[in-house]
């Protein structure tokens, strides 16, 4: 049969356009023995993808160019010759950016992760786009940050970047939970407003508008004792000054460095991890995997109380996927964008 793709025909130099992509149509093989044909219903873009659009990556598989791209996806089971799927069964992959495609159920692509495989997703009262949403990786990071990760006590102070993005936005209303003290930051005055009004944080500022620094010294007069790092060097060296003693920064990612080329030429302020005997530690969600029951049953509870709200930015159909993860990138909106590629 005939499916659409989208495919990466260029490697950025800087922020990725829309027209580095293009969408294609494919033959997709009659199904062999064991295999099912799954039909994508949402897709996700997520700010780790901009490293794939490069040819080498530390930690990443690269994308090719011309050919099919992996991200996250949630699509349903149309022809099946796989006993341990029929057709209708949800299931989640990492077999995004295309309306169609045919797999044993095995491993996807050759990372080492649970995640990879096509996982079979049916919780009661949970709609297709909560998998990639609520209860995708974003909403994951942030909660193995400041739960599974956290070495912080209730009063006391954390920092969290990005605090309007997904990661962000997540992290710091499950802080705000965990009884922290939560200051933030955002790239715009509408963020912030945002962030002040929807959750009732009270300590956030634009980064764009005041030098970081003395934003935070404003902010945190006991001293911070947790930075989750979504947004990059700057805004981590800034922190490090007004750490408390044996304190930690957990870095789920650093994203102003994603279309710069990665790398990280200067790290100003590093004297005060010697100083202050501090943990700075990498993470990733998908270590963390083994509390995957329990994190979304948190989740789901959090959000049905009310105490959880996650904002969705929907885009509607595949062809709509560059341009929602080119805005992403640039911090054009705010929420999760999540793509409809066909009706659920
Ligand atoms: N470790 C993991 O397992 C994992 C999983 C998911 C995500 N992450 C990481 O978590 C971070 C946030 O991801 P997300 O999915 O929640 O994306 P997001 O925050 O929803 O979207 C990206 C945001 O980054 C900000 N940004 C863009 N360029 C920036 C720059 N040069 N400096 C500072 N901020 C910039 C923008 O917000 P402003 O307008 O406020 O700047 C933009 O809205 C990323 O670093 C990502 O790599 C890690």
């Amino acid at each position: 049969m005939l499916t659409q793709q989208i495919q990466l025909t260029a490697r950025p130099d800087g922020f990725p356009k829309p027209t580095d992509f293009r969408l294609v149509e494919v033959e997709l093989p009659a199904l062999g023995p064991g295999e099912m044909l799954v039909e994508n219903l949402w897709m996700s873009v997520d700010p780790y993808m901009r490293r794939c659009m490069q040819e080498a990556t530390l930690d990443q598989q690269p994308w090719p160019l011309n050919g099919p791209l992996n991200g996250p996806a949630i699509g349903r089971v149309i022809e099946s010759k796989n006993e341990d799927f029929k057709c209708g069964d949800l299931v989640e992959s990492l077999s995004g950016w295309q309306r169609h495609f045919a797999t044993d159920g095995g491993l996807l692509v050759p990372f080492e992760s649970p995640f990879n495989s096509v996982v079979k997703r049916s919780l009661q009262g949970v709609s297709p786009r909560d998998y990639l949403g609520l209860l995708g990786l974003a909403s994951l990071t942030a909660y193995t940050g400041i739960v599974l990760g956290n070495t912080c006590q209730a009063g006391e102070t954390v920092v969290i970047s990005s605090g309007a993005g997904t990661v962000g936005s997540v992290a710091c209303q499950i802080a705000q939970i965990r009884g922290l003290c939560v200051v933030s930051s955002a790239g715009s005055d509408e963020k912030v407003r945002w962030l002040t009004d929807a959750f009732g944080l009270d300590r956030v500022f634009n980064y764009r508008k005041q030098p970081i620094e003395l934003a935070l010294a404003s902010l945190c007069p006991e001293g911070i004792d947790l930075v989750l790092e979504n947004a990059g060097p700057e805004h981590l060296s800034a922190c490090l000054p007004l750490m408390n003693e044996l304190k930690t920064v957990l870095i789920s990612g650093l994203i102003s460095t994603y279309s710069t080329g990665g790398k990280i030429r200067s790290f100003p302020n590093f004297e005060f991890v010697l100083d202050r005997f501090l943990t700075i530690r990498a993470y990733r969600y998908m270590d963390f995997l083994q509390s995957y029951d329990v994190m979304v049953n948190d989740l789901l509870h959090w959000r049905d109380e009310g105490r959880l709200l996650f904002k969705e930015v929907p885009y509607e159909g595949l062809e709509a996927a560059p341009q929602a993860f080119c805005s992403m990138l640039r911090g054009e909106s705010y929420g999760k964008p999540l793509i409809q590629i066909s009706v659920d």
